[in-house]
Order: C-alpha cells, then structure tokens, then sequence
C-alpha cells in the first residue's frame, strides 16, 4: 500500500493535461509528464513554462518559486520513466483502444501498489480498472476546464475500489487545492450529466431557430449569472468531448433528453470544435465572426414575450433544474453534493437544488408543463418534483 503519494506521472498533455499537470507541479508534488511525440511534449512543456511566467509577471508566483516548481518537473516520452510514480493520471483522448494502450503500459510499468487514475469524462472507469490487473487500485479523477482555475474534483470510484485508494485519492486532491466531491461510476458522474445535456439542449434551441447564439449565451450570462453562455462553453471544452458525453448518457438513460442535438453531431463530423480547432459556434482563427442571421422561428412568437411568458432563459434552464431533482431523486447524489459540483466544476453562482428552491417546486413544475404544452420539453418532469408538489412542498430541502 501506498502510504505517501509524493511522485506523480500525467499521462496526456492536451487540453486538461496541460492544466492538470501545473497543480501537480505547485503543490509540491515531484512530477512527470508524458507525451506521445517531441511535438506534443513541447506543446505541453510550453504550455506550463507560460503559465508559471504569467503568474509571475502577475506577482503570484516569485522567481524561486518558479525555479522551484520547473526543477520538481520532467517530461519524457517514455511511459517507462514512471518506473516508480506512487500515482498515475491518465489524461489522454477518450477512446477505448487509447486508454487500453496507456493502462497496460502503466500496470506494467508502476509498482504494484501504484495508484492508476483516469480523468476520463465519457468511458466507464469500471472498465478501464478491468484492463488492469489491480482494478481495486483504479480510480477516476476528473477534472474541470480550465484545470488550473475550476476547484471541483470528481474522484469516482468503482464497486471494486479500495477504501484506501479513496482515502489517499482524496488527499492528494485536497493538497492540490480542490474539493473533492466522492461519487459512484455512472455515465456523466454529477457535474456532466447535468451540465452537459444542457449544453445540448441549447444547441437544439440554436439550431432551431428559437433565438441566435448571442441570445442565447446573454440569456443565460445575464438572468443566471453563469460565468459563461452555453455556447461559448462548449467551444472551450471541445464539441467533440460533449458529443462523446451525450453518447455515453443516452447509452445509459435512453431519455430524449440525452439524445445529441444533431447539428452538435455535424459540427464535430465536420471538424468545428470549439477553441482548439479555432472555429466552433464561435470563431477563433482570428476571422470576425460571421453575422448570426435573424432566428427563424423566434422563440416569442411560440411563447409570447410579455409578462410572465416563458423566457429564453427558463427555456434553457428549468429543464436543467429538472434534472437536477432526478438525480437527486434517484439516490446517486444529495442536493449538497449537485450544488457542490455545479459551484466549483462550472463556477455556477448557485447550485441547481439551491436554484430550484429558490424558484420553488410549484414554479418549477408549472414552467415544464408550459414549456411541454408548447412542445418545447419533450422530457418528463421529475418523479421527486412530482412528488413534493403533491405533498404541497415547495422545496427539495422541505
Ligand atoms: N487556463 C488557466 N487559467 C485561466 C484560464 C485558462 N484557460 N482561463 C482563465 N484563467 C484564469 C485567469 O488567468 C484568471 O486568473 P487570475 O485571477 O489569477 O488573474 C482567472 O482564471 C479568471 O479569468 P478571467 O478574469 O479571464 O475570466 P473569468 O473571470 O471570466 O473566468 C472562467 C474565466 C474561470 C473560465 C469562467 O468563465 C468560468 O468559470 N467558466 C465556466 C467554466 C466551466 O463551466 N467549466 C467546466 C466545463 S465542463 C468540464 O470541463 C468537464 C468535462 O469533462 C467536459
């Protein structure tokens, strides 16, 4: 058993690794990352040299720090240089023969009592412990974009966890400086399986017509106070990720809800990314951004836009709510642990139950009839808020 973890490997330099491997680095930890190729270890390696320099040229950071913190880090791309890594992140694309590849190699190279963590957001990591041969030591770690600002840890684990593994996973998340939320492998953990069918649903909003995608982002920036529209969102994670989500959650649920807007499916086919290829639904390369046309069905015209009709806003995020109460119904989260996650792996202001409780159960469950009578929510409403409505409560918490 690993008592201490004080060496550490990152498998995977790309969008979350690159940000992933800087919090190992300051925290003190002595730290190896590996790449594919000289090029995507440069591009790592760079990634981490600008971001300690900006903090430095900030004063967040002194030069011996700095120092300090690049003499604690190697980058190699040899998987075999983690010979001796008490614990091993995988941060690599999502996908089955990739991860296979990486978790043979780490189960043969790390000691026995290493501790292999995947970051992985659409793969089961039950199935990724089962292409070890120490599943009890394999454990999900899951972080939030960008990984050097967003303090939510999801550490999943498994029916075949060992407790310690949870204990010393905790730990190590703790001295990182993040807030280790514990749940249980189930498509999307909390914070994707709410944020992300979200994220869809105002794709399918957009590609409706129902309002343009400057809309749509103020809609949600100025009546919820997000940090961010959901657009803009996803073209900082990456479309592609959020496809492979959706996937996984309608995999798992079979609700209309989970079933990927198809033009988020057309715009990863044709290489619209987000950031990371420069053009998404916004566009980065440096071109203005073309005009956004009229919408074509806008939404007021279905709903009317006066006084106590429904809004942009409700459109995208009562459905949410709703999904929340789900989850919290069906026992895989507390309303704690959804708020949690939402605050610190999305910087949401509120959580979603703090959110629907603030609303009110009443107002919830009336908003998602309008909203069904006006063929704009094709889901169900939740059997919890269904429930308390019943009972005449109006909060989750009641
Ligand atoms: N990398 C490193 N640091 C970054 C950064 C990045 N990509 N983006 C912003 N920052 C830092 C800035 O340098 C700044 O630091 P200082 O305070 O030290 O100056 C700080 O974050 C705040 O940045 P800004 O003032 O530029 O911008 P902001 O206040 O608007 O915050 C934000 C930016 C933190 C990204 C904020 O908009 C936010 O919280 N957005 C929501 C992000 C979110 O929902 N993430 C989860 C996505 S889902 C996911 O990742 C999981 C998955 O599996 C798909």
């Amino acid at each position: 058993m690993v008592e201490e973890i004080n060496k550490v490997g990152l498998v995977g330099l790309g969008t979350m690794g690159a940000g992933i491997d800087e919090g190992f680095a300051r925290a003190g930890f002595t730290f190896t990352g590996v790449e594919i190729d000289d090029a995507a270890l440069e591009r790592g390696r760079t990634h981490l040299e600008k971001s300690l320099a900006k903090a430095v040229a900030k004063g967040k950071l002194t030069e011996d720090e700095q120092r300090a913190i690049l003499g604690r880090v190697t980058f190699t791309t040899s998987r075999d240089d983690l010979a001796d890594a008490h614990l091993a992140v995988e941060a690599v694309p999502e996908r089955l023969d990739i991860k296979r590849s990486v978790f043979a190699d780490l189960d043969r190279i790390l000691p026995p009592a290493a501790i292999l963590a995947t970051n992985t957001s659409s793969l089961s990591v039950t199935e990724i412990a089962a292409l070890t041969s120490r599943p009890g030591k394999v454990i999900g770690l899951h972080f939030f974009n960008p990984a050097p600002v967003m303090r939510l840890v999801e550490i999943v684990t498994t029916v075949v966890t060992e407790p310690h593994v949870r204990e010393t996973a905790t730990q190590v998340v703790t001295r990182l400086g993040k807030t280790p939320v514990a749940v249980g492998d189930r498509a999307g953990f909390v914070a994707n399986a709410l944020l992300v069918p979200y994220l869809n649903h105002a794709v399918a909003v957009y590609e409706q017509g129902l309002a343009t995608r400057e809309q749509i982002d103020a809609a949600i920036t100025s009546a919820a106070g997000f940090p961010m529209g959901p657009l803009t969102l996803m073209d900082l994670v990456g479309l592609d990720v959020l496809l492979d989500v959706m996937d996984v959650l309608w995999d798992e649920f079979r609700r209309p809800r989970y079933a990927a807007a198809p033009l988020l499916r057309r715009m990863v086919a044709a290489g619209l990314l987000g950031r990371k290829s420069g053009r998404g639904f916004y566009d980065y390369s440096g071109a203005d951004n073309p005009a956004e046309p009229e919408p074509t069905a806008p939404l007021a015209q279905l709903v009317g836009d006066g006084p106590g009709q429904i809004s942009l806003a409700d459109l995208l995020l009562v459905p949410h709510l709703n999904d929340a109460a789900r989850m919290i119904g069906d026992g895989y989260a507390t309303a704690d642990d959804v708020d949690t996650a939402m605050r610190l792996g999305c910087g949401y202001p509120k959580g979603l139950a703090a959110m629907l409780d603030e609303r009110g159960v009443k107002n919830v469950t009336e908003t998602l009839a309008e909203l069904a009578a006006a063929g704009l929510f094709t889901d169900d409403t939740a059997p919890l808020l269904t429930m308390l409505a019943k009972q005449g409560k109006d909060t989750l918490r009641s």
